[in-house]
């Protein structure tokens, strides 16, 4: 596994794959790789010959009052865990290397980057798609995969490689959660023993929506409630789970969906956002209503 840090050697490596027709398949990670990256990886394996992984935590998507600074850092356990899953290349530039002082140029998906998390994380869409724009130029990969957990950040890439012409395609890969549903996150390790107990009924009120919307209900106002009901349940003696958005929205555009069955051609999902302690997770479920017989 050859491990690169330098943006001119990743892009005479990359383009030379181009060249042979066997262009990388790209999983762009910040590290602090857990089974849900490792996933994303093997779908890689399986769709591309060869596998590129970038390992870049992006200041760029980070707010000013945000974990940058205390992010977790596990390069050295990372690339065991990649070079076990056969991946060819590590791309690990630093913050320097990816981002010269004068650099001056963003990338910036208008009108979807403020929706759902880019509500409450003013300038983090920017940074993900500036970032991701760049591993594109540099990697040139055929194939890019990241996953669902991150369903908004998946919306406003796709948008982006549509509308400045990347040639490549987006491949979503499934949530992968633990055994009480809480979806896999790098932050996840910044729970203690009573907020990860707290922390599973995020997917609890998720779970009840998708139930409803299945049973029949098309409201969403109403499976909003059901949904905040369910995370009024965290027990009084417990780790609070403070809530920043639960929402229904076009997985495709991020609006808000108002009822499921206005336009039943379109997709929902139901996404949620939710601070446990100072640790803020988020998760979603793709809803499908009741199909009337
Ligand atoms: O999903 C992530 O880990 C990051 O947002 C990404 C896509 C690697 C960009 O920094």
């Amino acid at each position: 596994m050859r491990i690169i840090s330098s943006t001119e050697e990743m892009q005479a490596a990359c383009r030379e794959l181009r060249r042979q027709q066997m262009p990388a398949g790209l999983v762009p990670t910040m590290g602090a790789l857990h089974e849900g990256h490792l996933s994303l990886v093997r779908m890689a394996r399986s769709q591309a010959r060869t596998v590129a992984v970038s390992i870049f935590v992006n200041p760029l998507q980070f707010g000013p009052a945000e974990d940058y600074g205390r992010y977790p850092r596990t390069f050295a356990s990372d690339c065991r865990m990649l070079e076990a899953e056969g991946v060819d290349i590590v791309f690990a530039p630093s913050v320097e290397e990816m981002y010269p002082p004068d650099a001056c140029t963003y990338v910036f998906v208008e009108g979807m980057s403020d929706r759902l998390c880019g509500r409450s994380r003013p300038g983090h869409f920017r940074g993900v798609t500036t970032v991701v724009a760049k591993l594109f130029n540099i990697v040139l990969p055929g194939l890019a995969f990241f996953g669902q957990k991150d369903a908004a950040q998946v919306a406003v890439l796709r948008r982006m490689a549509r509308d400045l012409n990347f040639d490549l395609s987006v491949i979503v890969g499934p949530t992968v959660r633990e055994a009480d549903g809480l979806a896999l996150s790098s932050r996840n390790q910044y729970l203690d023993a009573q907020q990860r107990k707290s922390a599973a009924f995020l997917y609890r009120a998720l779970s009840v929506i998708e139930k409803l919307a299945k049973e029949g209900e098309s409201d969403t106002q109403r499976l909003i409630e059901a949904g905040k009901q369910v995370l009024a349940g965290v027990p009084a003696d417990g780790a609070a789970v403070t809530l920043d958005y639960l929402e229904i929205a076009d997985p495709e555009t991020l609006k808000e969906v108002t009822n499921l069955q206005s336009d039943p051609n379109r997709g929902a999902m139901a996404a949620i956002a939710a601070y446990v302690g100072s640790t803020r997770l988020i998760d979603n479920v793709v809803l499908r209503p009741a199909v009337a017989d």
